[in-house]
């Protein structure tokens, strides 16, 4: 990576931990425990990628970090609940989240649904705090987090691959479990981040086109490193898609395939980037990152 991507993914995560740190109550405001049940997931050293690529998205159309600030802090609380539901006993059942015990180790099942429930719901709370453009109303930053986060994406995506499990599927069921569990909410992220700088619908479709393929790259990568790292280089417990007969990119194409799939996904993001112009140009560095990333 090379220098001035990684100062700026450093600068932009250090201001979405500021502004997630101001819009989350404290950890000592009552009852404590769920604040601070909230706080040791969404800080427990995520990536902030899907924030940063909001930022990237909102400046490859011509916009400003700060005005994406509030979208972007959204989504990382829409992520984080869905990796503390995800890793509960009756879902993946995992004690390792980021190299750190998962919530329901820490704060018990209990309070972990709770500080799930409590991320999903501020994080409308947070996306209506976002600044209305000309184009936008508040409405549609809700909708738009709504619609993501909901049966037909986010939540499908996690029903289908709890239905799939030690099922045979097809590389098109896989594709939709992948297009809807991961993809979604990535594209949304980029989304949200163009619409906070008031993309014009040409932007905003293009925007689209590079975050669904970004996020499927994401995913097929995420499967790939899953199949041949181990867990402390992932952070959380590797080889389960394995072990509990998941259906993966690699299980289902093969490693060279999944790789080429990988490689596919991200050239035709690049092909849509490429029609944003150069303020695009650290969108275009994040996506070659995210085909290298080894965790
Ligand atoms: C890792 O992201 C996360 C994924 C690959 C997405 C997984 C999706 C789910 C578990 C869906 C769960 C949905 C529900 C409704 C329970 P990352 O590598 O960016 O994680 P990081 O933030 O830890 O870096
Ligand atoms: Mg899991």
């Amino acid at each position: 990576m090379s220098s001035s991507l990684k100062e700026y993914i450093k600068r932009n995560s250090e201001r979405v931990d500021r502004a997630l740190d101001r819009f989350l109550p404290s950890a000592s405001t009552k009852p404590s425990a769920i604040h601070r049940a909230m706080r040791y997931s969404l800080f427990a050293g995520g990536k902030r990628l899907r924030p940063i690529l909001a930022i990237a998205a909102a400046e490859a159309c011509g916009g400003r970090a700060s005005r994406a600030l509030a979208v972007a802090s959204a989504v990382e609380c829409i992520h984080t609940y869905s990796l503390i539901h995800d890793d509960l006993p009756c879902m993946d059942d995992d004690d390792f989240r980021r190299g750190k015990p998962t919530s329901h180790k820490v704060f018990g099942e209990g309070m972990a649904v709770l500080a799930g429930d409590a991320l999903l719901t501020i994080a409308f709370e947070i996306a209506a705090a976002s600044r209305p453009t000309s184009r936008y109303a508040q409405a549609d930053f809700v909708r738009e987090l709504a619609r993501a986060s909901g049966s037909l994406f986010l939540v499908a995506g996690q029903a289908a691959d709890l239905e799939g499990e030690g099922k045979k599927i097809s590389h098109a069921q896989l594709r939709f479990i992948h297009e809807r569990k991961t993809s979604a909410l990535l594209t949304c992220a980029m989304r949200l981040g163009a619409m906070s700088a008031n993309a014009a619908p040409a932007q905003l479709h293009a925007v689209t086109q590079a975050g669904h393929n970004l996020g499927m790259a994401f995913q097929v990568i995420d499967d790939i490193l899953d199949a041949t790292k181990t867990t402390e280089e992932l952070g959380k417990t590797a080889g389960k898609d394995e072990k509990f007969h998941k259906a993966t990119y690699p299980s289902i194409l093969g490693m060279k395939r999944a790789r080429e799939e990988a490689n596919r996904f991200t050239l035709a993001a690049h092909r849509a980037i490429r029609s944003l112009g150069a303020c695009a140009f650290r969108l275009k560095q994040l996506s070659d990152y995210l085909l290298i990333r080894q965790c």
